[in-house]
């Protein structure tokens, strides 16, 4: 394997440090990796961290850790992207042992995502614990979940000569859904390991770079617990519980305190490469996933004409 083989962490820069602690640890149950001169890294799993939270303005992705299979590989694919005319810069020792990585290599996508290319992510020196879960995090081979991106106007086939033709993604599916006329949803959704995607993108109107991060639960009971977490301290929702057709998760999202998305979900789909088809679908829902703002208003309109009986 010459390619990415996972996801293996993000870095946000959070303007409020605290409200994340508050979010990532006690309404979505992820466990305090270590505190850092700029912030703290969240666990959640056996590895050192999965979210890398940093202050600073940005409210929004800027970093995503990409690992691949050893440093042969690596050498293969820096290879890859310099002959390709991608500039690489090799990181240093100090960005190497702040990730807790044998090696990183750093490159951009064509939107302008900083990525960072690595080999060993660490094991933390204790084994996870959640204090909210009943069950764990889905990781392993899948990597730290998916997350969709935006692809601020740059042409698919652009970032496809990036991330399926250099870096070796594969397409998993597209849906493409007309949610108002003239409004269409046009994602397309990239896999490197059985997890239905690990990187996603979107043509869509978006302040952020990133539109959500997906985490995954083993236990289902875990997704109603921390729906019901979110909804006790008030924290915004995106999107009502609901399934997508293409990775059959049952998932709800919660925006962070930056204002982009979490979405919290059980049950997605693996993908085996050698009997997937791809496919475009139509909608990006099977059922649910209602805009929370709509739900609010007919739920608001429920309550007024069971007043009027
Ligand atoms: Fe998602």
């Amino acid at each position: 394997m010459t390619g990415v083989k996972e996801l293996a962490y993000v870095v946000y820069e959070v303007s409020d440090l605290a409200d994340w602690e508050h979010f990532a640890i006690t309404l979505l149950g992820m466990q305090l990796g270590e505190r850092t001169d700029s912030g703290f890294t969240l666990r959640t799993d056996e590895k050192a961290h999965r979210w890398i939270v940093t202050e600073g303005p940005a409210d929004d992705l800027v970093r995503s850790g990409y690992e691949v299979a050893s440093a042969e590989a690596l050498d293969a694919l820096v290879a890859t992207l310099t002959a390709a005319g991608v500039e690489v810069t090799e990181g240093d020792a100090a960005l190497a042992a702040a990730r807790k990585v044998e090696r990183l290599v750093l490159v951009a996508d064509p939107m302008g995502n900083q990525i960072e290319l690595v080999t060993g992510l660490a094991d933390a020196e204790t084994p996870f614990n959640s204090g909210a879960l009943l069950g764990e995090f889905v990781t392993g081979a899948g990597g730290a979940g998916h997350q969709v991106l935006l692809s601020k106007g740059v042409s698919r086939e652009e970032y496809l000569a990036f991330y399926q033709g250099l870096l070796g993604f594969k397409i998993s599916d597209i849906i493409i859904e007309e949610l108002a006329p003239g409004i269409v949803a046009d994602l397309i959704f990239l896999h490197c390991n059985p997890r239905h995607h690990s990187v996603a993108f979107g043509d869509m109107p978006h302040p952020k770079k990133t539109h959500h991060f997906m985490v995954e639960v083993t236990d289902i009971r875990d997704v109603g617990m921390a729906w019901d977490r979110c909804l006790q301290a008030g924290q915004p929702f995106e999107m009502t519980l609901g399934m997508h057709p293409n990775d059959n998760m049952f998932s709800f999202y919660v925006r962070t305190p930056s204002g982009f998305a979490v979405e919290y979900g059980w049950g997605g789909l693996l993908i085996d490469d050698a009997t997937w088809e791809v496919k475009t679908l139509d909608r990006l829902n099977n059922w649910g996933h209602h805009p929370m703002d709509a739900e609010v208003a007919w739920l608001s309109a429920g309550i007024a004409k069971e007043a009027q009986h």
